[in-house]
């Protein structure tokens, strides 16, 4: 007998790599005999109802036409049908009190999975997710001690991998970030916009293998400056703006020329938005997208991030450029600054503790909001796993969901493989 299976929490569009019609939510079998729904979003695969289809025509059919069929209830004879259920008994001990004279009681929208998954306001699909992804020249991959489950990859080996099996999931768009050899970093960073360094060089290899993937790039000069800033740094540990900006219209020149879709500046220098929307236009870029860390704060959160690239500041911290955790109008000015200059998306770093910001630009801003799960709230949950204080899996897939509700369209995250393959209701 047939069975319908329909997979509520995987409508995203399917890559050519995936059973098409498993992923879409349509799966015909022929040995089963069910009908189910399958859960959304945190409960993978559990199966919410079951209706088994042997029990769907149970009545023989009498022959008998509609007009009959109503005559026979006017005259009387009502056909049987199950009695009405009894009222379930309460345990032992329960009080007994008068019922409460409520009109409203929201609990009866929340009372079976079916009118939960119906009344579900917010919805996480894998097309949700940007993937980072950390680069090396190495031929490995090298665990990140701060960030279980995180590695550097080899750019030639392990990252066309692993792009590959996100891809199995639908996760289309990666971000990159690159560990450059310490012999690379200059004061002036200029090894971010040599057209064969590590991050050009790996855009084009994987335009090259797969050239539907989504590329996100960094645009900060971080990785590739000796001291461990943004920016260029003065003598007086001054982090200068507008050389660091001309630096970064290279730097996003040299990724879209490789071909970079969509290029991120994540440095906090002023006017660099629009600064790199002319120097991409003038170079003939008009198509690559710019996504603007928007609102980017001084965070401890970040810290797993640094190890991972051996990217700490030499000396003091960013608060000059990143902005003051305890500020949220601030977010605004921020937004309008990168609104007019013509990002194409709004950022907000980190995610979790600062929903309120992602909010506050989700109702201020008509453009795409993204919020940045960093690596300090992806090692926080993953330590909280190890160590069984948590369910680790359902922990992850809340606070993605939360990052959703609260206005983000979508989500940088260290999660986002682990979590598409629980969306698709693939368990590893
Ligand atoms: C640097 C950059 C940082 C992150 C993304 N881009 C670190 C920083 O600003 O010091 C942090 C991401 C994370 O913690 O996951 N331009």
């Amino acid at each position: 007998m047939a069975s319908t299976v329909v997979n509520l929490s995987c409508n995203v569009g399917a890559t050519k790599v995936l059973d098409r019609a498993n992923y879409m939510g349509l799966k015909p079998s022929m040995n089963s005999n069910f009908v189910c729904v399958r859960s959304t979003n945190r409960a993978c695969n559990r199966r919410l109802f079951v209706v088994r289809a042997s029990e769907m025509h149970d009545d023989k059919k009498m022959g008998l036409s509609d007009a009959e069929c109503e005559a026979a209830v006017v005259a009387g004879n009502v056909p049987k049908a199950p009695p009405v259920p009894p009222m379930p008994v309460a345990p032992a001990g329960t009080p007994v009190v008068a019922t409460l004279p409520l009109n409203r009681r929201p609990r009866r929208n929340r009372k079976s999975p079916a009118l939960r998954a119906a009344f579900q306001e917010t919805s996480l699909t894998p097309a949700n997710f940007v993937y980072p992804l950390f680069i090396h020249e190495g031929e490995e991959d090298t665990p990140i001690g701060a960030m279980p489950g995180c590695y550097r990859l080899g750019w030639r080996h392990g990252l066309l991998e692993e792009v590959s099996k996100a891809r199995d999931v639908g996760v289309n768009s990666v971000v990159l970030f690159p560990k450059v050899p310490d012999a690379l970093k200059s004061p002036s960073g200029d090894e971010a916009y040599n057209d064969n360094g590590l991050v050009p060089r790996t855009i084009r290899l994987l335009k090259d293998k797969y050239p539907d993937l989504v590329i996100y790039t960094d645009v900060a000069l971080d990785p590739y400056n000796s001291d461990g800033h943004d920016g260029i740094v003065r003598e007086d540990g001054v982090i200068m703006n507008d050389e660091t900006v001309h630096q970064l219209c290279k730097q996003a020149v040299s990724q879209a020329r490789a071909g970079a879709d969509v290029v991120s500046p994540s440095d906090m220098m002023d006017g660099r938005v629009g600064a790199i929307r002319g120097a991409l236009d003038a170079e003939g870029f008009h198509h690559v997208s710019i996504m603007s860390y928007t609102a980017k704060y001084a965070s401890s959160f970040y810290g797993p991030f640094r190890e991972a690239l051996d990217s700490n500041p030499r000396f003091g911290d960013k608060k000059t450029y990143q902005m003051n955790p305890a500020n949220y109008r601030e977010a605004l000015v921020e937004t309008r600054e990168d609104e007019s200059e013509g990002a194409d998306i709004l950022l907000v770093k980190p995610g979790l503790p600062y929903l309120d910001i992602i909010r506050l630009l989700r109702d201020n801003s008509a453009l795409p909001i993204a919020a940045y799960q960093v690596s300090g709230e992806y090692s926080m949950i993953k330590a909280g796993g190890v160590l069984k204080m948590i369910d680790e899996e359902r922990v992850m897939m809340e606070s993605l969901m939360c990052l959703r509700r609260a206005g983000a369209d979508i989500i940088l995250t260290y999660f986002a493989l682990q979590a598409a393959r629980c969306l698709c209701g693939e368990k590893r």
